[in-house]
């Protein structure tokens, strides 16, 4: 194992986590929904440190035809304190593809815990999560933390149908009260979720807004809490390569504090970033 930062009870460079580059052996790698599988690694001391909101860079190794050079990125899905890990993640490509061929025994090299993850602020009483798609992956975690931390947690999560929906259950075990929306029926419309984004505000559970990456959510994020004056917090998704800060193939345009725009690598300063600073 590759210790990038420290000894094992410090951070790194700049009070940044320990970050370790582990040999993890798969545990289990089974079909979640609908396209999508759920894989458990047992990766070592600091991948149990990982704060929801965090990445971990994932070797895929060649499988067939696949032969990704590159790690690809993963949220955590949940940690324990034994070092075992959970990922959530969608078959897309040559790497997930590569990951979704691993079975109970393999080996792949983890290395993380990467980047900054949610923040949860002392004030806060009630916070939403919005998710679609597998980027309610990177919102699970939270809503643990924030449960924990004796906040009442509203799950709005979004999906194709109802064979697509993901987390609920977990999200459901967290303690959070899950609102299911679906594109089939029309119940995932903007005007929709607005509406009760706008409903939940005003009945006292909306402190603090956690969404991902989805341009139309973020951007319905925004606009609803500057009209009503809540914040939030976006976590990003970003080809990357080292996902270490290195490379800078992960940066994107951000609004800076003088309303122009500044350049920044989602992998190191990210991928959770404040609400009103994410162009959509
Ligand atoms: C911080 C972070 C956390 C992530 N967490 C998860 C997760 O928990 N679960 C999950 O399923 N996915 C997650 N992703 C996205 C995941 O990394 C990509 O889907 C994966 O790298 C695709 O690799 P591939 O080789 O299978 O597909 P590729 O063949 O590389 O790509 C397939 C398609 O996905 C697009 N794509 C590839 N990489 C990314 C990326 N990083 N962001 C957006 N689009 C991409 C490509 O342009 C292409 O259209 C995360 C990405 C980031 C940056
Ligand atoms: S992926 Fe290399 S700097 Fe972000």
């Amino acid at each position: 194992m590759n210790a990038l930062a420290g000894s094992p009870d410090d951070c790194g460079p700049g009070g940044r986590q320990r970050a370790d580059d582990a040999e993890a052996m798969v545990l289990a790698n089974r079909p979640a929904a609908d396209g999508y599988r759920l894989m458990t690694v047992r990766a070592g001391a600091a991948a149990a440190t990982a704060r929801p909101g965090q990445f971990f860079q994932l070797e895929c190794p060649p499988a067939g035809d696949d032969r990704p050079y590159f790690r690809r990125p993963m949220s955590l899905y949940r940690a324990d304190a034994d070092g075992g890990v959970e990922f959530l993640y969608k078959v897309t490509g040559s790497g997930t593809r590569a990951l979704a061929r691993l079975g109970p025994g393999d080996q792949l090299r983890v290395l993380g815990p990467l980047g900054r993850g949610f923040a949860l602020p002392p004030a806060a009483r009630a916070v939403v999560l919005l998710g679609r798609g597998v980027g309610i992956a990177t919102l699970a975690p939270l809503a643990d933390a924030a449960a924990a931390a004796g906040l009442a947690v509203t799950a709005l999560i979004s999906a194709r149908s109802p064979a697509h929906l993901l987390a609920a259950d977990r999200l459901a075990a967290a303690g959070a009260a899950v609102v299911p929306l679906f594109d089939s029926d029309g119940g995932s419309a903007p005007a929709r979720v607005e509406r009760l984004l706008a409903d939940l505000f005003a009945a006292g559970r909306l402190d603090v807004l956690y969404t991902c990456g989805s341009a139309r959510l973020v951007a319905l994020a925004q606009h609803l809490g500057r009209r009503l004056g809540f914040a939030g917090e976006v976590a990003l998704e970003q080809q990357m390569a080292c996902g270490l800060g290195m490379c800078f193939a992960c940066v994107r345009d951000f609004v800076a504090a003088d309303g122009g725009r500044v350049s920044r690598r989602v992998c190191w300063d990210g991928p959770v970033f404040p609400l009103d600073e994410v162009v959509p």
